[in-house]
């Protein structure tokens, strides 16, 4: 069975010091750098853009993984490509024509991901499945880091998995908000392969040694 992936959000990072924070994750146990571009319309809060995605490409020495809560995605697919994303989420409550966008991120060489919210039924992705490359199950309300985590979280992803396996599709899990040492095992064994992780690392005081533990915990 392949790695369990810990993905840092640099949501959480201190950005006075944010090429120090980037090169803290690309020496620790990290598998990709998780980074949260809101709108202040999908969602109620507005985090960073293209300025802030450039500098941390420049420095980032692993997998790229673009969280977009944003309406209208598909305005910005290209730009995020020239930006170094290789992994790109679109919410599925901001796409009209989900599949033409999943094509469209494809085409400009990312892989394609599609984030539900914690009130969207995992069945809505019956019909596109076997053309997502991720889906990122929000475990908590897309908007701020440090929220708690949902419990209802465990059971998305024992459909989702269901699901996943009776497509025969290669989609991998990722759990985003809330996750811990408390709930990164059984999300784990529920079936997901990507836990990202902002408030849980970032104020722990040894952040190396968190990632390290989680990433430990997250294959035992
Ligand atoms: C929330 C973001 C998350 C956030 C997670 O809208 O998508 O990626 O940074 O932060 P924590 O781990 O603090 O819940
Ligand atoms: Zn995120």
């Amino acid at each position: 069975m392949s790695s369990k992936l810990i993905a840092p959000s640099v949501l959480a990072a201190d950005f006075a010091n944010l090429q120090r924070d980037i090169e803290m994750i690309n020496q620790s146990d990290a598998d990709w750098f998780h980074i949260d571009i809101m709108d202040g319309v999908f969602v109620p809060n507005i985090s960073f853009g293209m300025p802030v995605l450039k500098a941390i490409s420049k420095h980032a020495k692993k997998t790229i993984d673009v969280h977009l809560m944003i309406v209208e995605p598909d305005r910005y697919i290209k730009t995020f490509a020239e930006l170094g994303s290789n992994i790109l989420t679109v919410h599925y409550e901001a796409c009209t024509h989900l599949h033409r966008t999943l094509q469209a991120i494809k085409a400009e060489g990312m892989q394609a991901g599609v984030a539900l919210n914690p009130h969207t039924n995992v069945n809505v992705l019956e019909d596109t499945i076997n053309d997502i490359d991720l889906v990122c199950l929000m475990s908590v309300n897309p908007g701020f880091g440090g929220q708690s985590f949902i419990e209802n979280t465990y059971n998305k992803v024992t459909q989702l998995k269901a699901l996943i396996e009776r497509k025969g599709a290669s989609t991998k899990i990722e759990i985003d908000g809330g996750v811990t040492n408390k709930n990164a095992k059984q999300l784990v064994d529920a079936g997901a392969d990507v836990l990202v992780a902002g408030s849980y690392v970032f104020k722990s005081s040894d952040q190396p040694k968190t990632i390290k533990d989680l990433r430990i915990l997250a294959n035992s």
